[in-house]
């Protein structure tokens, strides 16, 4: 037996992915596991767990809020029963990618993520220089359902042909795009703007650390 979302939605999903290389899904998260991850979230925030993101790698490597204001913690399997839930959902839609796209998809890295009001992240792809093992970006919100478009905290993706897209961060609204190919940004938000982001992975080498 598995949890929704059913394999009629993976499969729409690996469809739309190929066809213009994104896709959104605002019922993904059943609604109980949203809050449960809501809470989880709240609360390693308020241990002190999440910390200022940093932009760049290895000794480049800085926080920025002026261009990256999200506070975060990486997630890891076995720490919390509806994280792994959450791992496990990811898994079946990695499986599904596989099976669809041929990417050869090997694994999925995510943290958590807390945009407290007035964060933002400013114009840029989900792929390192150096680094292309990232594949497929995966943005789960879990905010409420009362989140207003004035609350702001929109996610923006920026099209080929100069169209953009807003998405609202309402809880359970899934979001998936080619990761080295969407330009996209977060806008500020008023409210502190919760979600889950994480990165399907292909077979790389590891790059090089000075
Ligand atoms: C990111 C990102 C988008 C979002 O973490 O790289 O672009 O809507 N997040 O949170
Ligand atoms: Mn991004």
């Amino acid at each position: 037996m598995h949890i929704s979302p059913d394999d009629s939605l993976l499969t729409r999903i690996v469809d739309e992915l190929a066809e213009r290389g994104w896709s959104q899904q605002d019922i993904f998260l059943p609604e109980a596991l949203t809050r449960e991850l809501a809470l989880e979230c709240c609360k390693r925030a308020a241990e002190g767990e999440l910390a200022p993101a940093a932009v760049g790698r290895g000794p480049a490597q800085e926080v920025r809020e002026g261009i990256r204001g999200d506070h975060i913690q990486w997630l890891e399997p076995g720490q919390a029963e509806p994280c792994d839930r959450y791992l496990g959902l990811m898994d079946r839609l990695r499986q599904a990618l596989n099976r669809g796209l041929f990417l050869g998809l090997e694994d999925f890295e995510s943290h958590f993520a807390l945009y407290p009001p007035g964060a933002l992240y400013r114009r840029h792809v989900d792929r390192f220089r150096d680094d292309d093992r990232r594949m497929v970006s995966a943005v789960i919100y879990l905010n409420d359902a009362c989140w207003q478009p004035d609350d702001g905290g929109q996610l923006r993706m920026f099209f080929k042909d100069g169209v953009e897209h807003d998405v609202q961060p309402i809880g359970g609204c899934l979001v998936v795009f080619l990761s080295g190919e969407m330009p996209h940004e977060v806008l500020p938000a008023r409210r502190d703007r919760l979600s889950l982001t994480g990165w399907f992975r292909r077979r790389g080498n590891e790059p090089f650390e000075f």
